[in-house]
């Protein structure tokens, strides 16, 4: 019971951390080959007080962390037993660590999170970085970006609970590897959240993988002539952000005006400087806050043991 409401106090500190909040930077995706040899994970941050640093694994899109070690700068690093074999965790200072991987074996895929604490106490906050996700390529496949259309809604749609007819577009990407994407929805070349719903994580089709998304709108947002319903897939191909959209054109009594047949939609590729950053961890943050509050139990109970064996 005290371990549960000591949780919810880390988990109320976390979430109000406003109040005073330590900015965590990490490395952005990285897509290595087999066998890649020290490959690493920065990680910096901006508060002296928080001296002490951890590493997480999270694989599979798994709503866990694993931890797989942490260390002040000064001292030895603690490893998981299982880690300690594949990579090490370098200290450059207090503020900064680098998780280095020894040699990348495909079982190394996963995201990787950092945080920052004071002390090893059950009661102090830990603050974490947004991840890094790494891909070890598999032999054989090989790195593409995906190709994009929009699916306009179906005649028939039902009423929803509150008796509103909306319409559901679905943005189709497919045929990309591997799954470093996100997308996003604009109308009208305005940014919309509400009414979206991604799939995640992406779907595994062959040696390829396909994500899905739809939008829903209200029926009129949709009947009205000219409105551009446009789907924006990002995608990192290790060296540079890819964007891949395509569009179709709401119409008066459910006719697409443009472009023509019906369904048909364009695609358009472009690409941003190799310096964009982040994208792809976008897909992630659905998932992070439910990652943080199990991490946040696990590292409380986790800890509690390699206290427990540090002393004896
Ligand atoms: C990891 O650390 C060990 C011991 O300090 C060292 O022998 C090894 O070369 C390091 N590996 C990498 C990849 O830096
Ligand atoms: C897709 O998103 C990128 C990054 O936000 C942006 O630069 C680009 O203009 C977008 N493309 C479309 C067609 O909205
Ligand atoms: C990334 O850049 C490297 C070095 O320039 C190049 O060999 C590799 O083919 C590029 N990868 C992709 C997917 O463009």
């Amino acid at each position: 019971m005290c371990q549960f409401i000591c949780s919810l106090g880390i988990i109320f500190v976390c979430f109000t951390h406003e109040v005073q909040s330590v900015i965590i930077k990490q490395s952005s995706a990285k897509i290595v080959r087999k066998g890649a040899k020290g490959i690493q994970i920065d990680c910096s941050h901006d508060d002296s007080s928080y001296p002490l640093m951890y590493w997480y694994q999270r694989k599979d899109e798994s709503p866990s962390l694993t931890l797989i070690g942490f260390g002040y700068e000064s001292s030895t690093q603690n490893y998981e037993d299982r880690f300690e074999e594949r990579l090490n965790i370098t200290r450059e200072s207090v503020l900064q660590g680098t998780l280095v991987l020894t040699d990348a074996a495909e079982s190394d895929s996963a995201v990787y999170f950092c945080a920052a604490s004071t002390h090893v106490t059950n009661s102090e906050p830990a603050f974490f970085g947004k991840g890094t996700k790494l891909t070890v390529l598999e032999p054989g496949c090989i790195v593409s970006p995906p190709t994009v259309v929009v699916l306009p809604p179906s005649e028939k749609e039902c009423r929803d609970r509150k008796e509103q007819l909306k319409k559901t577009l679905v943005c189709v990407a497919s045929g990309f590897y591997p799954d470093h994407v996100s997308v996003s929805w604009t109308v009208n070349g305005q940014s919309v959240i509400k009414g979206v719903a991604s799939d995640h994580p992406a779907l595994r089709v062959d040696d390829k993988y396909q994500i899905t998304s739809r939008l829903r709108v209200e029926a009129r947002k949709w009947y009205t002539g000219g409105n551009i319903f446009t789907c924006n897939v990002s995608f990192f191909n290790g060296n540079d952000t890819i964007y891949t959209s395509a569009e179709v054109y709401g119409g008066v009594d459910g006719t697409v005006q443009h472009p023509e047949p019906l369904g048909v939609t364009e695609t358009q590729t472009w690409f941003m400087g190799s310096t964009v950053q982040g994208a792809p961890l976008n897909m992630i943050d659905r998932n992070i806050v439910y990652g943080v509050f199990v991490t946040i139990l696990a590292w409380k109970l986790g800890l509690g043991r390699s206290h427990a064996t540090a002393k004896k």
